[in-house]
């Protein structure tokens, strides 16, 4: 790990850990591109920055999708994980350390994590009991469920009951509301904070930290039969990516973290077992957590199931990592949700980008070459219209750094974004096309061009930390060299005779009706998800080795008298003879029932309903909406096998 000067305020901030249980997506992205900009800003204002990102690789759903693929998981996972770092490097997401949860170092650091846990008498074994959600890999009570589904996602739970490790979860309560009256900054947005509150106000139960009915995991050091439950394991990245516990000096110099950034979901990991497990191996806890909002679709989350979920690849293909970056960043507000269409994304590019900055530029290059042959004059003349865009120019940063403090993104390029436009107005007012054909008046016409491309220089300064490759473009056609500075923001002549050099249209426009339609076109298919059938308790095979099956030839079909739903049939098996009633009669006519083979449990105990005896059982497969036979071709009377 590198170490930079220690005289620099140091700022360490992390993602998620995502899953690698699927390529990821555009949601992904954006917390990605979130804390990218925010490492990108605080390198240029002077910070000594340590940007975190990886990946979560354990646990039963990684587990069971190999299985299904047919592979090992760690042969699943690094594949997916592959194509994750792919992505970011085409993003240039300016990380400085990945770690991947089955790394050794990772996976040690953990055993001696749980060790120091344990020690400390914070750990113990006991029953567990409950419901487990696969897809989270998340514990719930039987109280916590919603409607019998999983609270956060909706989808069925699993029972769940063995031998188990627990934290001491519910010891910290009291600590925990502490940490957020003292510091209430500790976890924002307030909101979330209040939810987190109550939460632990119904009381804390302790945490189920280890599972033994799968492998896929970091064994328990001092039980081996059992792995480390995920989010003891994925939470610990934070530190361990450090060094913690082994190599201090790497540890001390970034812990604590700054901003632990993640999704509104898992804030109540971050923000309640994370301090938890810190207070339990004494060391400081992380400064914020910030949870943001959700990007969403059609209403909902974007899920594979639904076939709705955007892939970032593609965006970035037709419309490069800038133009998706500023978006990202300028669309949705830190914190609450945002909707995702095509619509809404194409359109700001075409507005704040192809219209306002893209031909901010290649008016002002092309200008510049026509009226000064490419070389960018002195400014020697000034009147209002220049103080003005002069006072603007010169006064975004401040308001810049006080947006980056609230992690307010799209006020940030609000605020440089009024800059742009008062540039493009700038020239409006100007009218250097009127001042070039009047000789008298060309010293007039050179401040026009310097202010244009001073502005420029500013702009491409302050909109480096979300787009740094557009601020490359803005220099290299301005000709300007040499490192990019934030102070450098602070003063407007700065500018000495560089020479342009138009380019290419940096944000050329789009035709948005055709690229929705292209978009469209695009859209990947729903995809299946594995999501395990409800059942009842399973059966042994001697259980289900008692029900005799035999295929019955229906005689004769009638309405049962007494009941609408029903139907009595007399069913022919071998030579026998017998009347049983089954409940279809809204999905079959009577006389379309007769002469159909069917499958009957034969030795099921007789039963009366509503006064006519029913004498076994006829199969039929209920499909969510209606009953279909249960096909057969055996001859009347025959086991079926
Ligand atoms: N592995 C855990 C995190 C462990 S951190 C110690 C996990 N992984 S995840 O792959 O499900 O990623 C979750 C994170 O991805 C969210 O917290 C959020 O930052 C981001 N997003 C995933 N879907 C998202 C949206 N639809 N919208 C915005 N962000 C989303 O949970």
């Amino acid at each position: 790990m590198k170490y930079m000067s220690e005289k620099k305020e140091k700022y360490y901030i992390t993602t998620p850990i995502y899953y690698p249980s699927s390529n990821l997506h555009i949601g992904h992205t954006y917390c990605t591109v979130m804390a990218d900009a925010m490492a990108r800003f605080k390198r240029l204002s002077g910070y000594d920055v340590h940007f975190l990102t990886g990946t979560d690789e354990h646990g039963l759903k990684i587990q069971q999708i190999a299985d299904k693929e047919g592979v090992t998981p760690q042969e699943y996972v690094d594949k997916i994980v592959s194509g994750i770092k792919d992505l970011w490097a085409t993003m240039e997401i300016s990380y400085d350390d990945f770690i991947r949860t089955t790394e050794e170092r990772h996976v040690s650091r953990v055993q001696q994590i749980f060790n120091k846990m344990n020690e400390k008498g914070d750990i113990y074994k006991s029953e567990y009991e409950g419901w487990y959600c696969t897809p989270c890999e998340s514990f719930w009570t039987e109280s916590q469920l919603e409607d019998g589904k999983c609270p956060d996602c909706g989808r069925p739970v699993e029972k769940a009951q063995e031998e188990a490790y627990f934290f001491r979860l519910s010891k910290y309560g009291d600590r925990i509301l502490q940490l957020y009256e003292d510091h209430p900054e500790f976890l924002l947005p307030d909101s979330r904070r209040n939810e987190m509150k109550e939460f632990i106000k119904q009381g804390l139960e302790d945490l189920c930290i280890s599972r033994s009915t799968f492998d896929w995991g970091i064994q328990v050091p001092v039980d081996p039969k059992h792995v480390i439950y995920v989010w003891l394991d994925a939470l610990s990245n934070y530190i361990t990516a450090l060094g913690y516990p082994d190599d201090p000096e790497q540890f001390n110099h970034y812990w604590p973290a700054n901003v632990h950034l993640v999704g509104k979901e898992i804030v109540r990991f971050h923000s309640i077992i994370w301090p938890a497990m810190l207070m339990s191996l004494d060391i400081p806890l992380p400064k914020q957590v910030l949870g943001h909002g959700w990007l969403l679709i059609d209403g909902g989350k974007m899920s594979k199931s639904k076939g709705n979920v955007v892939d970032p690849v593609v965006l970035i293909d037709r419309y490069g990592i800038d133009a998706l970056k500023y978006f990202l960043l300028r669309e949705y507000t830190f914190g609450q949700d945002g909707i995702f269409t095509n619509e809404v994304m194409l359109k700001r590019m075409n507005f704040d980008l192809a219209n306002d900055l893209g031909n901010l530029v290649s008016r002002t290059t092309a200008m510049i070459e026509k009226y000064c042959d490419g070389i960018i004059p002195d400014a020697t003349t000034e009147d209002d219209i220049d103080r003005d865009l002069k006072e603007i120019a010169v006064s975004v940063a401040p308001k810049v750094e006080a947006d980056m403090d609230k992690f307010a993104f799209n006020m940030a390029l609000e605020n440089i974004w009024v800059l742009v436009r008062r540039a493009n107005k700038y020239i409006d007012e100007k009218t250097p096309w009127i001042l070039a054909k009047d000789e008298s008046r060309k010293a007039e016409l050179d401040t026009c061009m310097h202010n244009l491309a001073e502005a420029l220089r500013i702009v491409s300064i302050l909109i480096y930390p979300y787009m740094h490759t557009t601020t490359e473009k803005i220099r290299e056609q301005l000709g300007i060299s040499g490192e990019v500075k934030w102070e450098d923001t602070f003063t407007f002549d700065m500018l000495d005779h560089e020479k342009v050099c138009r380019g290419e249209a940096i944000f050329p426009r789009l035709d948005i009706e055709k690229e929705l339609a292209e978009l469209e076109a695009l859209k990947g298919k729903p995809e299946e998800e594995n999501v395990p059938l409800e059942l009842k308790p399973e059966i042994t095979y001697d259980d289900f080795a008692k029900i005799d099956f035999r295929v019955g030839l229906i005689e004769k079909a009638e309405k049962h008298p007494k009941a609408d739903k029903l139907l009595v049939f007399q069913v022919k098996m071998g030579t026998e003879r017998r009347q049983i009633i089954s409940g279809v009669a809204n999905y079959f006519k009577p006389e379309e029932m007769v002469g159909q083979k069917v499958i009957v449990v034969a030795n099921l105990a007789p039963r009366k309903l509503r006064g006519l005896e029913s004498k076994g059982m006829i199969m039929f497969a209920n499909n969510g909406e209606r009953y279909e036979i249960v096909g057969t071709i055996a001859e009347d009377g025959k086991v079926v096998e």
